[in-house]
């Protein structure tokens, strides 16, 4: 029989993303309105363990929905990755009469998860917040939407510089492991070339592909390049080696950093972090434990937390077919 969930922890861990906010406003009112009283935990797992929390109602949650960051602030913890760590933060919580948690983060938020309720029993559900978009079982996670379109406005920008002085520009924009906001974003940008780790572009190909645009009368050229792109070391390393091989290229480099995680988050992104709030809560309600709450199909589906964390979130084929068609 699943124990009966009287108090709610809600947390945010690992890299912020617009819309976690959001989701923090969606779990809190939740509970309210299903009588479930919600605790807020600061600074992720530290927080936990050191009982950092605080009572939080209906009116705490008033006018955060369009803040980007996170009131609760996020930390990635050490010592919750020790057993006695997790002994502490399960004291932590049955001292506070912490029934459930909501975890908001990615899939290292979701291994700490998972591992706390194999350990001692304690309901967890997670809500996957990470502008990288990289956790399988959703077709979105939080921020990911507000991170393409700063991504895309960015771009835009360099454009105007690009056309104006004839110049490359190769852009990189985050994703440790994963090219959806490179591929997205590039798209949507008009990009010349998109560079990603799950397709390994080469060199060669790259420099044939800038050569043959110059040929059809392109004066200037954007590139796209996600940081964990393997073609070259970095991106200035790229630079040299075209600077090398096309001397007649005037050749710069933009790192978009950590204006890509910052920010208002996008329409898409709080009503997201509205649904997901939500059917976390009422997954938990329902005796329900280890899932993970996604966007699939546009309906709110649950993902075992060990897929999610497992599984792979793969790069949509299709676009990047559209990409090719769209730099010929
Ligand atoms: O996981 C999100 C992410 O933005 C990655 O794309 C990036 O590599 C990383 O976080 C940067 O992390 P930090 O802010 O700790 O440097």
């Amino acid at each position: 029989m699943p124990k009966n969930i009287k108090k709610i922890g809600v947390m945010t861990s690992g890299g912020d993303a617009p819309g976690m906010n959001a989701a923090i406003r969606s779990v809190v009112r939740a509970c309210a309105y299903h009588n479930i009283e919600c605790v807020g935990i600061y600074r992720g797992f530290d927080g936990v363990i050191e009982g950092d929390f605080k009572e939080m109602n209906a009116r705490s949650v008033k006018d955060i929905i369009n803040k980007g960051g996170t009131v609760l602030k996020s930390a990635r913890s050490n010592e919750f990755r020790t057993k006695e760590g997790r002994k502490k933060a399960f004291s932590s919580l049955v001292n506070a009469g912490v029934d459930a948690l909501v975890v908001i983060g990615g899939d290292g938020t979701f291994t700490g998860a998972l591992i706390f309720n194999e350990e001692f029993n304690f309901p967890v559900i997670g809500i996957p917040g990470t502008i990288d978009n990289d956790i399988y079982g959703t077709t979105h996670t939080l921020g990911y939407d507000t991170a393409l379109n700063t991504v895309v406005e960015a771009i835009d920008k360099i454009r105007d510089t690009a056309s104006s002085h004839n110049r490359l520009f190769f852009v990189e924009v985050m994703g440790r492991d994963a090219g959806h906001i490179a591929l997205n974003a590039g798209v949507g940008a008009g990009a010349e070339e998109i560079l990603i780790p799950e397709e390994d572009l080469g060199l060669d190909r790259l420099l044939d592909s800038l050569k043959r645009s110059k040929q059809s009368g392109k004066s200037s050229s954007i590139v796209v390049v996600a940081e964990g792109d393997k073609i070259g070391k970095n991106v200035f390393e790229l630079k040299d080696y075209v600077d090398e091989n096309m001397p007649d290229y005037d050749v710069r480099v933009s790192v978009l950093g950590h204006i890509q995680r910052g920010g208002s988050p996008s329409c898409f992104d709080r009503v997201l972090a509205s649904r997901m709030g939500v059917k976390a809560v009422e997954t938990l309600l329902e005796g329900k434990t280890n899932f993970m709450v996604g966007l699939l199909d546009n309906k709110m589906e649950l993902t075992p937390l060990e897929n999610a964390i497992k599984g792979k979130s793969e790069i949509n084929l299709e676009l990047l077919r559209v990409s090719d068609i769209m730099t010929t």
